[in-house]
């Protein structure tokens, strides 16, 4: 956990309080948010309140509207209602950019990395585009630049091996076996330093094994960096394990919100997800991946 949950807990204990949890800060809230496409409302009326440090879920049949959300968090779309705040400031509308410079990162239900690319590269370009190290203050000081360009190398190497992603490091990163790119994805993720981190669909494609490992791979980051992460995530048993909070969408609407024990017993969700495929048994583990949008 960061300073900041450090301090929250100790004024909790002196004020005798239960639990830390119920009186976090919010960290990003959303108000009445709703994205359409036409004549389609991909979301709706949508109502987030994320707590600093949790790890919500969000769930959801096909063209639920889980990736419209974190396209609209994250600036990739604005809504076309709504507003978004992010700490103290209102982020509705801003470029994508900047919305990651402020502290918000995302990986892509379709991985997305430089194909040609090292695993090196590709995170040391997130660090360069969103990290202390500035982009253009890079070029703009030639004579420093040889220190800098090692600096940001030994930064990215760093980063790569407490990921335990160093064997990767000058290998292509398509070269990569499929578990490790979803890994890349999320440790170039981090390398732009955010504190809320949105996971779309990250079991996509895995087998059991490598979602469990997964699984504690998500649990250790979330400690070791003090993160708030959002996972969308079709894997029941990666979202019963991460998850103290669950948010279920259908057809852009958030239709139950709650522990993973509620969200099981709620018939809402059963139907929801019946209705919606018929070989959805709660335990699609490896959804056939469609195509993104
Ligand atoms: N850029 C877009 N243009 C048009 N329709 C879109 C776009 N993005 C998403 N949609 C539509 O919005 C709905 C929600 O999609 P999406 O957010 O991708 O769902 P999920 O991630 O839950 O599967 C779907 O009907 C989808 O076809
Ligand atoms: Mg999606």
């Amino acid at each position: 956990m960061g300073p900041r949950a450090g301090t929250l807990t100790s004024a909790v204990a002196a004020d005798g309080a239960s639990s830390a949890a119920s009186l976090s800060e919010t960290v990003l809230r959303a108000s009445g948010v709703g994205r359409a496409f036409r004549g389609l409302q991909a979301l709706a009326d949508y109502e987030l309140d994320l707590r600093r440090g949790e790890i919500l879920g969000v769930i959801g049949p096909n063209g639920a509207g889980k990736t419209t959300l974190f396209n609209v968090v994250t600036g990739f779309l604005p809504p076309t209602s709504g507003r978004i705040r992010f700490q103290d400031r209102d982020i509705t509308g801003m470029a994508p950019d900047r919305i990651a410079g402020l502290g918000i990162a995302r990986t892509f239900q379709n991985i997305r990395l430089f194909t040609r690319m090292t695993a090196l590269d590709n995170v040391k370009t997130a660090q360069q585009l969103h990290g202390r190290a500035g982009f253009w203050e890079t070029l703009a000081t030639a004579p420093s630049f040889r220190r800098k360009e090692r600096a940001l190398e030994e930064r990215a190497m760093a980063h790569l091996e407490s990921l335990g992603l160093a064997a990767f490091a000058d290998a292509f990163a398509t070269s990569l076996p499929y578990g490790f790119q979803r890994k890349l994805e999320i440790a170039r993720a981090l390398a732009t330093e955010p504190q809320v981190l949105l996971l779309d669909e990250p079991a996509a494609g895995m087998n059991a094994q490598e979602t469990a490992e997964l699984t504690d791979f998500i649990r250790e980051i979330h400690g070791r960096f003090g993160l708030t992460v959002v996972v969308v995530e079709h894997d029941m048993a990666l979202i019963m394990r991460l998850c103290e909070r669950i948010q279920v969408l259908n057809y852009g609407r958030v239709i139950a919100a709650g522990s993973p024990a509620e969200i099981r017993a709620n018939p809402k969700v059963i139907e929801a997800y019946l209705g919606a495929d018929e070989s959805a048994d709660g335990r699609e583990q490896t959804a056939p991946k469609e195509a993104q949008t």
